[in-house]
């Protein structure tokens, strides 16, 4: 094994557009703010974690009743206790790939013996395939919706034959880029009792550095996994910043318009136009291939502009570039003009 170390030194907001980590590129509102800023002076720091009736609200937002849910640190805790929880070394694990890289690295951590069908560009996600790697001994199947770096969304219909076809292995979807795509099979839960849904508010949100993320799921599964994460996992600041951000998801969701309608077509309409290849995408991300991927990194990198580079399966570099509002986008675009 190797550890998981994202590039992650040196990025600084102030000398960078961050469209490297998918993250969002504004800032949190004023009241989110507030409340840290006086909660940090409430001469509660030094006290241990209390969670109050934090996940009541988060379920209230999602949908579902509380028993249905567990917060988590950040989802990468919630898809490592799933994991943990549902496999023994030496089962099977089906994880597509490209994909978020957390689910390798705790299935190797777990000795699972992993198969890996792949997404494609043109056929999206591998449900033949992966209903084909399905064998008596897996206990785990993973799928990012929409994927990560592809972007590719998975629909309802090929998430139900995969619960179907493998009703003994706890199926992960993680829906970390939900608020985004604004679909989901968290409504399916009691139906499968084999289904552990993933959320955040790393993403949309704009929280990661604080970290909270949640497990849907049917509540006996939620009671083993509260059997198995520790009382005090979740840091007590992101809960005061996400009681005050569910005060106004309107803040969330106007974000999400603007980078869903304004920005992501307008890079679209561009790539179109200039015949350059991207996966088609159902998050705020856009996997693309262009002829010099290496000047176009160079000159955005120079223009203060961060990218990740992304290889594809054939070892093709793609670029992964997050979307962040309009302004930033055309800003993005002025640079990439120049080396097209
Ligand atoms: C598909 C996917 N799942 C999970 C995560 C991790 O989210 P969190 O910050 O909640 O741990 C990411 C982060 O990039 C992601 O892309």
């Amino acid at each position: 094994m190797s550890a998981y170390s994202p590039p992650l030194e040196g990025r600084d907001p102030d000398q960078h557009l961050l469209l490297d980590f998918n993250e969002r590129t504004l800032p949190i509102s004023k009241a989110v703010e507030d409340a840290l800023v006086s909660y940090i002076r409430s001469g509660r720091i030094q006290m241990y974690p209390a969670y109050g009736d934090i996940t009541d609200k988060i379920a209230a937002y999602c949908e579902v009743p509380a028993d249905q849910l567990m917060i988590t640190n950040g989802s990468d805790q919630g898809i490592d206790l799933i994991i943990r929880a549902a496999t023994d070394a030496g089962d099977e694990a089906v994880i597509p790939r490209p994909s978020f890289a957390i689910y390798a690295q705790c299935a190797k951590v777990q000795d699972l013996i992993i198969r890996e069908p792949a997404f494609t560009r043109e056929g999206g996600f591998p449900l033949a395939e992966c209903l084909d790697a399905i064998s008596e001994r897996t206990r785990l199947i993973c799928i990012a919706n929409p994927n990560n770096p592809s972007g590719t969304a998975v629909s309802r219909e090929a998430i139900i034959s995969i619960l179907e076809a493998a009703p003994k292995a706890a199926v992960l979807v993680d829906e970390c880029y939900f608020e985004y795509m604004r679909e989901t099979v968290c409504d399916l839960v009691l139906k499968y009792p084999n289904l552990f849904v993933t959320r955040t508010f790393s993403k949309t949100w704009g929280i990661p550095s604080l970290r909270l993320g949640y497990v849907i799921s049917a509540p006996c599964n939620i009671q083993a996994l509260l059997n198995v994460r520790g009382p005090y996992d979740v840091n007590q600041l992101a809960v005061v910043a996400v009681q005050a951000a569910l005060e106004n998801p309107q803040f969330m969701r106007s974000y999400v318009t603007e980078v869903m309608n304004e920005s992501k077509a307008l890079l679209e309409d561009f790539l179109d136009q200039q015949k350059i290849v991207y996966w088609p995408s159902a998050a705020n991300f856009l996997w693309v291939f262009p002829r010099n991927p290496a000047d176009w990194r160079d000159a955005l990198f120079g223009a203060g502009i961060l990218v990740r580079p992304k290889d594809d399966l054939k070892g093709k570099c793609g670029l992964r570039i997050t979307l962040g509002n309009r302004q930033q986008t055309e800003r993005l675009l002025e640079v990439i003009q120049s080396v097209v």
